[in-house]
């Protein structure tokens, strides 16, 4: 068992149920990962993902091992056939294979380059782990998707929603840098697994890749969408028509208390880190209704309850 796409799971709602059984009795599982290594690899930085996945692999009594590709492994060649003569050193063949025989499960973060689309959607790093590796692979934010974030998201909303179909809104804010698509679009596959008015705001241009939106509803009017909204999930993502660029950094798009105010005394979600007063103004992030502190401590139970199935599957 891989876990790649939140799309893939059988039951979302069975999986939050557990997860926040996990949550009450997070060492219940403590013998389950005994004398199983997870390696967790990163091409790219990380702060949440890295300690609440370790947190979560040793609350299953595992060991962990850490590499940070950036800057300690070697650089990896991807292409099968390649003439290697220029900057990469190891071929993902081997290391896939290498890495395999000591672990059990292989974690990897390795997001989007955003200059090339069509290598982006085929998910290279992730593709050339699934291919080669011999051991299942879990995401901790691809190219595309950031499955452990969307079940957390999911998680989230659970323990927050009042007794109504609630209404959830993905909103694009401004951000400086050009940042992957990955979280929104995983957050909008966990939430077309969900019973909730879902609505996603950006302004016109920043459309999704539509093969991921589908058939959700987009208002392009931000205070529209926002009212009545129960959930207010915001996040920048780069367009992803003129791949990878930031051609809009409009702040009238900024999380403000005002904003805020045409919602149904909604919370406020976004997975982190945020950019204060860029993304959402500190007077919402600070407020009693934000729940990203929250929303980061389900990471750990979201990823514990993936190394479960996967070692549970194993055994
Ligand atoms: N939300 C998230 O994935 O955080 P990190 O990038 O810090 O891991």
């Amino acid at each position: 068992m891989n876990y790649i796409n939140i799309q893939e799971i059988d039951s979302l709602q069975e999986w939050v149920k557990e997860a926040i059984a996990i949550k009450k009795n997070p060492l219940k599982n403590k013998a389950l990962g005994k004398n199983k290594t997870l390696g967790m690899l990163f091409f790219n930085p990380s702060l949440r993902t890295r300690l609440s996945t370790q947190k979560a692999a040793l609350n299953l009594g595992m060991n962990v091992m850490v590499m940070n590709f950036t800057n300690e492994g070697w650089t990896l060649e991807f292409e099968d056939g390649a003439v290697m003569n220029q900057g990469a050193s190891e071929h993902i063949k081997e290391a896939a294979q290498v890495v395999s025989q000591y672990c059990d499960i292989i974690a990897i973060r390795a997001f989007a380059g955003l200059t090339d689309k069509e290598k982006d959607n085929a998910e290279t790093v992730i593709s050339g782990f699934l291919k080669y590796a011999t051991v299942p692979i879990v995401n901790m934010e691809s190219a595309t998707g950031h499955p452990l974030q969307s079940l957390a998201d999911a998680i989230t909303m659970e323990e927050y929603k009042t007794a109504h179909r609630p209404k959830v809104v993905l909103s694009w804010a401004p951000h400086p840098k050009a940042l992957p698509q990955a979280v929104a679009n995983s957050f909008v596959q966990m939430m077309q697994l969900q019973d909730a008015d879902f609505v996603i705001t950006h302004p016109e241009g920043y459309e999704l890749n539509p093969e991921i939106t589908k058939d959700s509803k987009i208002e392009y009017d931000q205070n529209k969408a926002f009212e009545n909204a129960d959930f207010i999930y915001t996040k920048n993502w780069s367009n992803y028509k003129e791949y990878g660029k930031v051609t809009n950094s409009d702040p009238n798009w900024t999380v403000t208390a005002e904003k805020m105010k045409l919602t149904n005394n909604a919370k406020f979600m976004h997975c982190l880190p945020v950019r204060r007063n860029v993304i959402v103004a500190d007077e919402v992030i600070n407020s009693e209704n934000s729940i990203v502190i929250e929303q980061a401590n389900n990471r750990t139970y979201a990823a514990q309850l993936v190394l479960q199935k996967i070692l549970e599957d194993g055994k």
